[in-house]
């Protein structure tokens, strides 16, 4: 199919904090490149983006920073929007959807399916607090797990043993903020009736895009082979747009049933503001010939290809996306990046600390797109791929090239004589990378084209190595002139394939080169650049970074790390409480252990094994080796020598690493779940007996 036009589209970020690399890696970046290079390409583009500023996170953040919900996402948009600007993600509107324009466009779509009678409505019993007399979201309910007993599970999750949970599983659920007891009580809403659309989504998913990602059409098929059940689009909460139908008061549009129509809303916002310029917003939502692309990242894949289509459908007048290139994950340093942990690299926060260094962001982060497969971020990676990559080689032959030119030819483009074959084969080279990056971007492979890019500053670079044009200047300068007139035909290559990927460089090489403008067309030619043009103002693309800031940064995610540890633990000891007593016994079933007092005479790690410490304890009778799995708790075991301490000492010997332990010394299982040696204060002869 031919398209007129692309509408490309990048999630929503939720207004509840700043951007990470997380975010750019994983959806921004792909969207801006992609956009970058349909506008480069001459086709007529739409980027749209905003804030997501309803739901339960923004709420969140609010009463945790004890400031209104509309402070959070006044705070939140103009910090993200500024970000997004900085690192060049060229959206052509990033607005918000507490604007007025998305409020009556979202109010409006509610309205226009309840009319035609699109949802079904239902009653069921939820979580309620009399107290404040709110109904509360799963998140913002709290108990204990079934499963591991943490009295701080959510009510989606427990945090402590990993189970996803509902609500209704907790025992003793309480409302997370205040602490009150809920009970459940009856609530109506309005739900999509998924179900109904199923065998449509089957046939237009499973049968019409099986080019979309294997992730993508993997959790699509996963969902659908599940079946598809009713989800309510109404939520009983004070935070976002009202439901437009009487009788609703208190409730709310769900916030993923308003966001994705605030692609829509945005859209609307832009060409009535300028519809000489953008034409009008219908073309771009409900003209066939226009293609729609949701740029996403793995957690909204439902959403957008299930939920939203659904909803676009029950309309009946809008497009359908043509595909939704959807990211994994992206770790820092090996870890979940997490705003609430603080474990991210916030993009206002990086630009601090590396001005200018937009592009290096962005290049490493395309290099380790998340493209397949969950990927890591690391700062010896970053600093790597633009001292090895971007300076050495991109940075490196451009600079040659002009320098060179200055040097021998007064900045200016030196004549191209007759080419020797290994210019030829030189040009053959780089002659088909137009094609190869096309047939990249068009499939959505943007590590992929960006090593392609790589690739051509690679040739040049070789070209200028093998050819060595500063020798050559001495004895035959129309051979320098031809070989550094190719030389910055490459550079001005070089600017059209990275525009996309790394656009402040582009601008800045395109002004090295004196070029006005360029376009994608021209990649792979040789007459970029005419004999006797004038070169700009010559600097260094890129430059080397060196240990210091890297360090710095290695140093910010240890101090974070320790942080986090010693919250997670206050968190533990905060929520504590003694498991239950065990069953009834008697003194006789008691005493048939036989606990005696010892002196720890020596206590060290058993080699080869990170859990056992190894007891040398003066028992009275002539000294005894205890082993215990203790080892977590006592980085340095030597603090246990001296102490006086309990063990069982009628068990029958066992052999453990090749060492027999005759006994147990016990231990008491701490809050944080560490197992701590039980001493004794007042001094007491070794070998006494408990009882
Ligand atoms: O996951 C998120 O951050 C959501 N705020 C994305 C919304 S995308 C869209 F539908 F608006
Ligand atoms: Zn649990």
């Amino acid at each position: 199919m031919n398209y007129n036009r692309t509408l490309i589209t990048a999630a929503l970020p939720y207004a509840n904090g700043p951007v990470h690399i997380g975010h750019l890696a994983g959806v921004y970046v792909p969207a801006d490149i992609y956009a970058r290079y349909l506008r480069l390409k001459g086709k007529e583009t739409l980027f749209v983006c905003g804030s997501d500023e309803h739901g339960v996170p923004v709420t969140i953040r609010a009463r945790k920073e004890g400031i209104t919900t509309q402070q959070v996402v006044d705070r939140y948009h103009e910090l993200i929007k500024r970000s997004f600007a900085d690192f060049g993600i060229s959206f052509d509107i990033y607005s918000r959807t507490t604007s007025n324009i998305h409020h009556k466009l979202a109010s409006d779509y509610f309205r226009k399916l309840y009319d035609n009678g699109k949802f079904i409505e239902q009653t069921t019993e939820q979580f309620y607090d009399p107290e404040t007399g709110h109904f509360l979201t799963d998140r913002n309910i709290r108990g204990e797990c079934p499963h591991c007993h943490n009295l701080g599970a959510y009510g989606d999750q427990c945090e402590k043993c990993g189970s996803t949970l509902s609500p209704e599983e907790l025992i003793n659920p309480y409302n997370a903020e205040t602490g009150n007891p809920l009970v459940k009580k009856p609530t109506s809403h309005w739900y999509l009736p998924l179900d109904q659309y199923q065998q449509w989504l089957e046939q237009w998913i499973l049968e019409e895009h099986k080019e979309w990602r294997p992730n993508v059409y993997g959790q699509c098929k996963s969902w659908l082979d599940g079946g598809l059940r009713p989800r309510a689009v109404t939520r009983d909460l004070d935070w976002g747009i009202p439901v437009p139908v009487e009788g609703a008061e208190g409730k709310v549009l769900y916030v993923w049933f308003d966001a994705p129509i605030g692609y829509i809303s945005n859209t609307k916002e832009l060409c009535d503001a300028q519809p000489e310029k953008y034409g009008n917003w219908e073309k771009w939502w409900k003209d066939p010939s226009t293609r729609l692309i949701h740029f996403i990242g793995k957690d909204n894949i439902v959403f957008h290809c299930i939920v939203f289509p659904a909803m676009l459908k029950a309309d009946g007048s809008y497009i359908l996306p043509d595909n939704v290139p959807s990211n994994e994950f992206l770790n820092l340093e090996g870890d979940k990046i997490s705003t609430s942990r603080n474990w991210a690299v916030w993009l206002n926060e990086y630009l601090d600390d590396f001005p200018g260094k937009q592009d290096v962001l962005r290049y490493v982060l395309t290099a380790n797109a998340p493209e397949t497969k969950d990927n890591d971020f690391t700062w010896a990676d970053f600093q790597a791929r633009n001292n090895n990559e971007l300076v050495a080689i991109y940075g490196n032959f451009v600079n040659r090239a002009l320098v060179l030119t200055g040097k021998y030819f007064d900045g200016k483009v030196p004549a191209q004589g007759e080419l020797s074959d290994y210019d030829k084969a030189t040009i053959d080279e780089f002659n088909n990378v137009k094609t190869t990056l096309e047939d990249l971007l068009n499939n959505f492979r943007f590590r992929d084209a960006q090593k392609e890019a790589m690739n051509l500053a690679r040739i040049g670079n070789k070209y200028l190595a093998d050819t060595e044009p500063w020798k050559l200047a001495k004895t035959d300068l129309d051979r320098t002139a031809t070989i550094l007139n190719l030389s910055l035909q490459i550079a001005a290559n070089l600017a059209i394939a990275f525009e996309p990927f790394l656009p402040f460089s582009s601008a800045k090489l395109r002004e090295m080169l004196g070029l006005e403008s360029f376009n994608w067309e021209e990649l792979g030619r040789t007459d970029l650049l005419a004999e006797g043009h004038p070169l700009g103002q010559v600097s260094l693309l890129f430059e080397k970074i060196d240990d210091a800031p890297i360090q710095a940064q290695l140093d910010r995610l240890a101090r974070i790390k320790a942080e986090n540890e010693a919250a997670a633990q206050a968190e533990a000891l905060k929520n504590w409480q003694p498991v239950p007593v065990k069953a009834p016994t008697t003194i006789d079933e008691f005493d048939k252990a036989d606990i005696r007092v010892g002196t720890v005479l020596e206590c060290t790690n058993v080699k080869k094994s990170d859990r056992l410490l190894q007891f040398r304890i003066d028992d009275g009778m002539g000294g005894r080796t205890i082993l215990s799995g203790i080892a977590q708790s006592y980085p340095d075991p030597s603090v246990l020598v001296g102490k006086q301490v309990l063990f069982i000492a009628n068990f029958p010997p066992r052999k453990m690493m090749g060492i027999e332990s005759q006994g147990m010394i016990l231990s008491a299982v701490n809050a944080d779940g560490k197992l701590i040696v039980t001493t004794v204060t007042a001094p007491v002869r070794n070998g006494a007996q408990v009882g």
